[in-house]
Order: C-alpha cells, then sequence, then structure tokens
C-alpha cells in the first residue's frame, strides 16, 4: 500500500529535498523550498490498480464557440478576445494605482445589465467603493458589492446554482485560506485561493476575474503562479504620470494574444481610446531632430508611434544610456551595428532614447525608426515630418522585411503621412496599395542619405 511522505520541494527549481532548508542547493534560491506530501508509489509503478479506459475523439467536432459577455467597453472586449467566456478565468494585474478597480467597476456595471455581477473587494470598504461608483456616475448599477477575504466564506456564498454570472475579486492576494498558515499574499495562499475560485468557477460556470498586483520585480506576487493557473492574463500598464494606459493580453486561451486595449484616465474613470495612433505622436510645431515616427503593430491594430533620441555629451566615464519603452540591450544592438557598419559613433555621447506617450514596444520591426531617431538627433538634422520608418536591422546593417507591411502603410497614409521608409523586398515586389512615396532600402548605409533635410525645406531651427 502507498505511505504517505512528505518531502520539500523547491519552487523554482522543482528540486526534491528529504529535509527543508532555508537555499535550495540546486539552484540557490533562498526560502524556496516548501512541504509538499508525496506517495510512493509500489514497486510495480502505477500497474497495481487499473485506471479507467479514456476515449478518443478526433479533432473536428462539433462543438460551438463559448458564449460570452460583452462588458460594453470595446477595448476590454477586444482584448478579451470578443467578450468575456463563461466559465473562464481572468488574471488582471498592474501596478498598484494605476486603475485596475476602475477599470472593473466600470466593466461590471456594464455586465450587470445583463447578467448577475458580484463585485467582492478585500482592500476596499464598501463606503469607499461606493465612492467611486459614485464618481463613475455608476451608483445605479445592479452590481452585488461586498467586502471579505476569507475564500470559504465566498465559496458557501456562490456554491449553488445561479449565484452569479461574472464574478470580480479585487485582490487575490488579500484572499486567504483559514486551513493553510500562512499570511495573505504568500504564494502558498494565493495559489490556494486561485485555485480554489476557480475551480468553483468552472464548477458552476461564471467567469471569474481575479485583480492581482504585481511587485516590484514586475512578477505578480506568488512567482507567476497564477499565471498558469488562469486562462487569459491582462496586464494594465501605463506610467502613473501619464493619463494613458494600456490593457495588454499576455495569454488567451480564448482570443489572440499580444492584443492591446487603449485607456485615458480622466476625473470621471477610463475612457477608451479608439483610434491610438493620434495619442502616441507628440504635436510639436515644425520639425524637431531625434524624433522618428514608427508605423507599429500592436495586436491586431497598426498604431504610429513616435520614437524620440537625444544624445549629448557626457560627463561620465561611462556614459549614459536611459531608455523609456524599449529594449535596452536591443538599443545598444543598434548602436554596434551603426557604429561598425556605417561609422556613426556614439560611444563617447550620453543617449536617450524615450518611447511618446507612454507606450512599451517589443516589435524588433522599430529597429529602423529607432535608428533613424538617433541618426537624426546625432546629426541634428530633423527627419521630414511627414515620413514613417518600420524594418527590422541585422547585425550586419541589412534590413530585413517586416510582417503586414500593407496595414502599417494603410494607418500612415489615414494619419496623413506622404512618405515611407520600408525594407526593400526583394522575392514579390509589394504592391504599393497606398499613394504614400515609398523609399526602399536594404542597408542601413543608405539611412543618412534618407534623413538629410531637402534642400528646399529647411529645418526647425532656420
Ligand atoms: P484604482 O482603480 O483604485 O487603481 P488600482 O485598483 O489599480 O490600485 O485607481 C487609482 C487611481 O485612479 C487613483 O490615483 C485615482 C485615479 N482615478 C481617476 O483619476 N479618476 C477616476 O475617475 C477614478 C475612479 C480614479
Ligand atoms: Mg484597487
Amino acid at each position: 500500500m502507498a505511505k504517505a511522505k512528505s518531502s520539500y520541494v523547491c519552487q523554482e527549481c522543482a528540486a526534491v529535498h528529504p529535509k527543508w532548508a532555508g537555499r535550495c542547493d540546486t539552484c540557490g534560491a533562498w526560502n524556496s523550498l516548501a512541504e509538499e506530501a508525496t506517495r510512493e508509489t509500489t514497486p510495480k509503478g502505477l500497474s497495481a490498480k487499473r485506471g479507467n479506459k479514456i476515449d478518443f475523439v478526433g479533432l473536428d467536432g462539433a462543438d460551438q464557440d463559448p458564449p460570452r459577455r460583452n462588458s460594453g467597453i470595446s477595448e476590454f472586449d477586444r482584448v478579451l478576445g470578443g467578450g468575456l467566456v463563461a466559465g473562464s478565468a481572468v488574471l488582471l494585474s498592474g501596478d498598484p494605482g494605476i486603475g485596475k478597480s476602475t477599470l472593473l467597476m466600470q466593466a461590471a456595471a456594464n455586465f450587470a445589465q445583463n447578467g448577475k455581477t458580484v463585485y467582492i473587494s478585500g482592500e476596499e470598504a464598501v463606503a469607499q467603493l461606493r465612492l467611486r461608483a459614485r464618481r463613475l456616475n455608476l451608483e445605479k448599477a445592479n452590481v452585488a458589492l461586498a467586502t471579505a477575504t476569507n475564500v470559504r466564506d465566498i465559496v458557501s456564498t456562490l456554491d449553488s446554482k445561479d449565484a452569479a454570472d461574472v464574478v470580480i475579486i479585487d485582490s487575490i492576494q488579500t484572499m486567504y485560506m483559514d486551513n493553510l498558515e500562512s499570511a495573505p499574499g504568500t504564494v502558498s495562499q494565493v495559489r490556494g485561493s486561485a485555485q480554489e475560485l476557480i475551480k468553483l468557477a468552472k464548477r458552476r460556470g461564471f467567469a471569474v476575474i481575479l485583480v492581482g498586483h504585481v511587485t516590484k520585480e514586475g512578477t505578480i506576487a506568488g512567482p507567476r503562479v497564477l499565471e498558469h493557473m488562469v486562462d487569459t492574463v491582462l496586464h494594465f500598464e501605463g506610467e502613473r504620470s501619464h493619463q494613458f494606459r494600456i490593457l495588454r493580453a499576455v495569454k488567451n486561451r480564448f482570443g489572440p494574444a499580444d492584443e492591446i486595449g487603449v485607456f485615458e484616465m480622466s476625473d470621471r474613470g477610463l475612457a477608451e481610446v479608439t483610434n491610438p495612433s493620434q495619442l502616441f505622436l507628440s504635436e510639436h510645431e515644425g520639425d524637431v531632430s531625434g524624433a522618428a515616427v514608427f508605423a507599429g503593430i500592436e495586436g491586431s491594430r497598426p498604431v504610429l508611434v513616435e520614437i524620440q533620441a537625444l544624445v549629448a555629451p557626457s560627463a561620465l566615464a561611462t556614459p549614459r544610456r536611459a531608455v523609456v519603452g524599449w529594449d535596452s540591450g536591443r538599443l545598444a544592438m543598434i548602436m554596434a551595428v551603426l557604429d561598425a557598419r556605417c561609422g556613426l559613433a556614439l560611444g563617447p555621447l550620453d543617449v536617450y532614447l524615450n518611447v511618446a506617450g507612454g507606450l512599451k514596444i517589443s516589435e524588433p520591426a522599430a529597429d529602423l525608426a529607432v535608428a533613424s531617431a538617433l541618426v537624426s538627433a546625432q546629426s541634428a538634422e530633423a527627419i521630414d515630418r511627414g515620413t514613417v520608418i518600420f524594418g527590422e536591422i541585422g547585425l550586419s546593417g541589412e534590413i530585413r522585411p517586416v510582417s503586414r507591411i500593407d496595414a502599417r502603410l494603410k494607418e500612415a497614409e489615414k494619419l496623413g503621412f506622404t512618405r515611407a521608409i520600408v525594407p526593400k523586398v526583394r522575392t514579390k515586389k509589394s504592391k504599393n496599395a497606398s499613394n504614400m512615396t515609398l523609399i526602399e532600402i536594404s542597408h542601413l548605409r543608405e539611412i543618412e542619405v534618407i534623413l538629410a533635410p531637402k534642400p528646399s525645406k529647411s529645418s526647425a531651427l532656420g
């Protein structure tokens, strides 16, 4: 007969230790061992007891798409993949104060119009929640409000037929299970509470949205344990000093990942921004050196963003590199390519790079725009205002083609741009559907020729 025995498993590397220790000697992580009961298998392995037969089915079946519920906030619905799926678990994570509770309160009010919606807060008192609802002009909405932190109470309350259609838990870090020793917010509490709530949601068929705070290191507290358990992970990001907020799907079992929704925080809550391009293009008079407009793709949508660079003589032995909204390793690579292949040495200079509007870009297609901004900043010559730029840069300085060129050009044309600097497509001549002037380049070397202002147009400084 199997014998129950406990062992200590490292939560970082899964190494098993017979005794508890403060540090895992396999991976070196501190305080990562947790007791787990294991059951020794018999010498014969699993064969001692037969399991049930599993039925196999074909890939082609007549299952219907899962039913979805609309939040009435189209940016939110799109990021979810077309609305909230019944029985699904969503994790909404973000820095404290970014607007998670505000977004969910607004969504809850809409969900409540055609389904029973429950908002359970472990962070704020009812009076505070009501105050927010009043501020958002939603105090008439039919949302069932409660403050609770004990998962046992929540499960007992919601464990009945038609108890709820949508349940919002704000936040998972404040929830606790009374059968676990550790304090609320610890990994085991967060994982245990989430597991219970998700299990209940699947059984009763309601959608559950869990709010999760992000720790300083950028992980959702509890080494990303929750990300595996839920169907959808949404990040709410933005600078608190900016009023723009970006909702990003980083995982979605019911829709495309990497979709973004853009919001603007106002004194009346979050407003949708349906044309984000206008937001990420800064409005300055005349031409400014160091600014390049990148035609990017975020999720399914093309978005134009201004990339700004500044170079200045450095007073430091190790010049400063400050990057906002873009990967600093990638910036170093582009600077190295500019140096090695084009002879543009930025090494002794301080370099600042900023993506306007608080957007974070991860597309390599922005390489060429970043390089253009740097070249423009260094030469103090502006890039023509009506120009958009995109293309990936390889280590030899070649410009590689990127995806969805037509969508990028269409968006740029819609916003009044007239010229595009794009990678040369060798294989098939891409049909230029737009009326824009395309300047195709195949090597970074060609970049400076393009950036030099035409003689008829003097720079803003002139
Ligand atoms: P909140 O939703 O409480 O953030 P989170 O739940 O992510 O911690 O929102 C916090 C900020 O939003 C707070 O600083 C005030 C601001 N805010 C507005 O600017 N306008 C509004 O209408 C509301 C409700 C909040
Ligand atoms: Mg909150």
